[in-house]
């Protein structure tokens, strides 16, 4: 039987859109698959999963216990702050827009000029925060997508968002990472050990991590 049979899981996965207008909105190109393959990899062992996803056209399996659909950085945060409480481990995979437009048009804008400029601010560091208010008990996972000084940006995620253990996604990988449906991870703990894994199906590099975690955090 798992250690994780019973625990409580948060998984956020997806994109967030961030609207401009009633139409158009500021998205990314994630998938929400390797989250989503987390969650059901979790779910397989028993974990008791709340997974909150932005807005994916992928089909969630029906193993997993708990889905919440969210559409901004602030409807997941929002989510994901409520469901955290509970849980002792969060996953978190989801590829979080990092700004968003500081005001949403009413009505769809119209197009007048040859060029347009619209203002963004700062979404909230839903992984930052939750880290900071980490109880003794609860474990949590990060991701980091790097196109550069990859491992050292890592681990500085790790210490700034209060992490046990970060997923190091290389955009540097053919075939892995957005769109794709295999991955190349390195796994990067806070006692610093670094374990590099093959390119793999997200399906596999999903077992990979929960057994990581599994074995580490819940055995
Ligand atoms: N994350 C989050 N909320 C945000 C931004 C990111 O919860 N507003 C989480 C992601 O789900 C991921 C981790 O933080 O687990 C790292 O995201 P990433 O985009 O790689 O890092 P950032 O902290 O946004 O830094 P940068 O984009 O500068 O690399």
């Amino acid at each position: 039987m798992s250690a994780l049979k019973g625990v409580q899981c948060l998984v956020t996965a997806g994109p967030t859109y961030e609207a401009i207008d009633p139409v158009r909105y500021i998205g990314n190109r994630s998938s929400g698959k390797m989250g989503i393959a987390i969650a059901e990899e979790l779910s397989h062992r028993g974990a008791q999963v709340t997974l909150i996803l932005g807005p994916s056209s992928i089909s969630v399996p029906e193993s997993i216990g708990k889905i919440i659909r969210v559409e901004s950085s602030d409807e997941m945060y929002q989510a994901a702050v409520k469901v955290w409480s509970g849980c002792q481990l969060g996953v978190f995979a989801a590829a979080v827009a990092d700004y968003k437009p500081k005001e949403v048009a009413n009505q769809k804008i119209k197009k007048l000029g040859d060029t347009i400029s619209i203002e963004l601010v700062k979404t909230s560091d839903i992984l930052q925060f939750i880290g900071k208010s980490k109880g003794a008990d609860q474990i949590l996972v990060g991701f980091a997508l790097e196109t550069q000084n990859e491992l050292e940006n890592a681990k500085q995620k790790i210490a700034k968002k209060n992490l046990d253990m970060i997923v190091l996604n290389s955009l540097n990988d053919k075939g892995a990472g957005f769109q794709y449906d295999t991955n190349r991870i390195t796994l990067i703990d806070s006692e610093n050990k670094i374990t590099k894994f093959e390119l793999k199906t997200k399906r596999e590099v999903a077992i990979d991590i929960v057994n990581s975690i599994e074995s580490k955090y819940f055995s």
